[in-house]
């Protein structure tokens, strides 16, 4: 017997899960169409060179990757971000910036399993590309809150933790790590909360940081507020652009979503500015929603500097976040009518009356089983039928049908011909 289970790490979809999946996808696309973002796509399986890293990014350690009978490097893809870099520089020249696309693609990492992090999700991203201004990092935040509350999330349950990644630089320039090394001092830092304090500032010293550097980093790393900070660092870029952001998103009614914390790095190297992710107002889950902006990830294809932010939204934090807090949505089986003839040669009129309504735009089924009343009613009920279509021989041979309506079981006998012209 061969293993029936799926491949460890990922998922089955079965049709209640699937229910499930369609809503979340329905909520992602409909919020992101309302902001004016088009949909893109991209393939599964990409060049493995699109993912390949100088700075230890964890993501880079995590791919599905593979060579192909062609003898090419591939791989499946861990994150959108680089695809849609590749789309963005094959057409540069045509493309009318700044752009607003967003996706919905699988994603594939060889993770270590835990809880909300899975080996394969969906993760819908939105990203704006060819806008200099914090307005994108606000429009982006907007999408991403405005997501939050259709599924009926509020401030008591979640937050957007923020920081800029330029603040960080500051903090580093300031006890004078060297430039080249912020990048991969930052992947290591974005390990905070999942490693032990002792075990983080050993890797920082493996990266050549020394000890009195890493306790003064520490010692930043303590203050949560924004200006007590700005007196303490010689650059105030990022503060500043932090602080023009929380204004703007004030003016927009959004300022209570936001939250300063400098604890946020995200783990992925191209980040240049603004970086948040989503949680709980206390931070217990893993993040639900993460991102920031990365203006410098089209030049190291070989591209033009082209400013860019966007997120990354999985659909796994998220469901395990709304099913604590009872918040699913109902989503039962639907269907408008189920078709039930009891004997056989009854069934081409079944199917002729199921292609009418259809065609009239109605959800149909027919329930061919020929088992007894009483079974067949019952599955009509499982199905979610609004109505049950019963071909009686009497009935029929007077050109008619009779419709129960599953709700108030109640049933008459209508003319096949009034049937298609009253169905909605
Ligand atoms: P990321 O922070 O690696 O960013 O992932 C973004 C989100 O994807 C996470 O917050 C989480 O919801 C979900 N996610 C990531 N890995 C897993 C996993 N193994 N299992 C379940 N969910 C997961 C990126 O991927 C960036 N490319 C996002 C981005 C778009 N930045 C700018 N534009």
């Amino acid at each position: 017997m061969i293993d029936l289970q799926p491949v460890k790490g990922t998922r089955d979809f079965f049709p209640d899960e699937m229910r499930l999946r369609n809503w979340l996808f329905e909520v992602w696309r409909n919020v992101s169409e309302q902001a004016g973002f088009e949909e893109y796509d991209t393939c599964v399986l990409e060049h493995e060179e699109l993912y390949v890293r100088k700075t230890g990014d964890e993501i880079s350690k995590q791919l599905y990757s593979f060579e192909d009978k062609g003898g090419r490097r591939l791989s499946l893809r861990p994150e959108m971000t680089p695809s849609l870099a590749r789309l963005v520089l094959q057409q540069e020249k045509s493309l009318s910036f700044p752009i607003k696309w967003f996706s919905m693609p699988q994603c594939f990492r060889y993770e270590r399993m835990t809880k909300g992090r899975r080996r394969e999700h969906f993760q819908w991203n939105a990203d704006i590309i060819g806008q200099h201004e914090v307005v994108a990092e606000a429009e982006i935040l907007m999408l991403l809150i405005s997501a939050c509350e259709s599924m009926g999330l509020s401030t008591n349950d979640f937050r957007v933790f923020i920081n800029d990644r330029r603040i960080l630089n500051a903090i580093l320039s300031q006890i004078n790590v060297p430039q080249v090394l912020h990048s991969e001092v930052m992947v290591i830092m974005d390990k905070r909360d999942k490693i032990p304090p002792e075990a983080l500032s050993k890797m920082l010293e493996e990266m050549r940081m020394t000890t009195k550097q890493v306790g003064q980093l520490n010692e930043y790393l303590s203050k949560s507020d924004l200006e007590e900070l700005r007196e303490n660092l010689k650059n105030t870029e990022g503060i500043e652009e932090l602080q023009h952001l929380m204004k703007l998103m004030e003016t927009a009614g959004y300022k209570n979503y936001l939250q300063f914390d400098i604890s946020i790095v995200r783990g992925l190297s191209y980040y240049t500015g603004a970086v948040f992710e989503v949680n709980s107002p206390e931070k217990q889950h893993r993040a639900i929603c993460g991102g920031g902006r990365y203006d410098s990830l089209l030049s190291t294809y070989g591209g033009e500097t082209v400013p860019a932010v966007g997120f990354g939204f999985g659909d796994v934090v998220v469901l395990d976040v709304l099913k604590e807090l009872e918040r699913f949505p109902e989503l039962p089986r639907k269907l408008d009518y189920t078709i039930i003839p009891f004997a056989n040669e009854q069934i081409g009129t079944a199917l002729k009356i199921a292609a009418e309504l259809r065609l009239q735009g109605s959800t149909v089924d027919c329930n061919f089983s020929m088992k007894k009343m009483k079974k067949m009613m019952q599955q009509a009920h499982e199905s979610g039928a609004a109505k049950a279509i019963l071909l009686f021989p009497d009935e029929l041979s007077d050109d008619k049908v009779v419709i129960r309506d599953m709700q108030l079981h109640e049933q008459k006998p209508v003319r096949i011909t009034d049937l298609f012209s009253s169905a909605e």
